[in-house]
């Protein structure tokens, strides 16, 4: 059975992560949706980076939160990549997208964004954090959401059938048989990330995920066979 693909921060394991580049690579490869992470610039931006700070995939130093959208665009995020803006990365690819709140205060512009640009139907809103799904539930009735889970992984069923979430997308290693039958039972579909290797591929088939969360285009075209 074919695996829905989501190709994670692009397709990192090959491209800078979270760079045009590595979105119009899992673009290009077919995955069947990408999944970004987002935080605020300073000035209230939404930028597609995944840690709180630039300093590990940029040549800058400091907080996102504290430098400016122009600060942050002046930065090298991989081959001459610029850190990318949400609305640019919607713009440059065809595919759906995972939109991943990782600083909650990013949930309000976020969910204005996605309504002042028709983006609804297109983009699933995922977090681990509860708050930012709450927000955006409140702000887009309509839009589907996902929960996030890492150490968390054994209440997801629970937390999400909570939060009005459709998706569980949670850690690998974390996820067992038990936890998977009762987000089946609650109608959750299911993804794990991250799945990079044959093993891996093979242990969510095995537990009958319906997603996988990927850094390789080899894995990607695996899961999709
Ligand atoms: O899609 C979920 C996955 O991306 C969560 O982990 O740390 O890579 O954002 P992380
Ligand atoms: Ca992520």
């Amino acid at each position: 059975m074919p695996l829905l693909t989501v190709g994670h921060r692009g397709l990192m394991g090959v491209e800078p992560e979270n760079t045009l580049r590595s979105f119009l690579r899992a673009d290009r490869a077919g995955l069947d949706a990408i999944e970004l992470d987002l935080h605020l610039s300073k000035d209230g931006e939404l930028m597609v980076i995944h840690d709180e700070s630039v300093d590990r995939t940029t040549d800058g130093t400091g907080r996102v939160a504290d430098l400016t959208a122009a600060e942050l665009r002046g930065l090298d995020a991989g081959g001459g990549e610029r850190i990318p803006f949400f609305g640019e990365v919607a713009d440059a690819v065809r595919a759906p997208l995972q939109a991943e709140i990782k600083d909650p205060a990013a949930a309000r512009v976020l969910a204005g964004l996605l309504r002042r640009r028709r983006l609804t139907g297109r983009v699933t809103v995922i977090s681990f954090h509860d708050e930012a799904l709450r927000v955006t539930r409140e702000l887009l009735p309509e839009v589907s959401l996902g929960l996030v889970t890492g150490r968390s992984t054994p209440t997801a069923a629970e937390r999400a059938v909570a939060l009005g979430a459709g998706l569980v997308s949670c850690e690998l290693e974390r996820l067992d048989a038990g936890t998977v039958a009762r987000c089946r039972e609650a109608g959750l579909r299911v993804i794990a990330w991250t799945v990079n290797d044959p093993a891996q591929l093979a242990r969510a088939r095995e537990l009958g995920l319906d997603g996988v969360v990927t850094d390789r285009p080899e894995i990607a075209r695996e899961a999709a066979a």
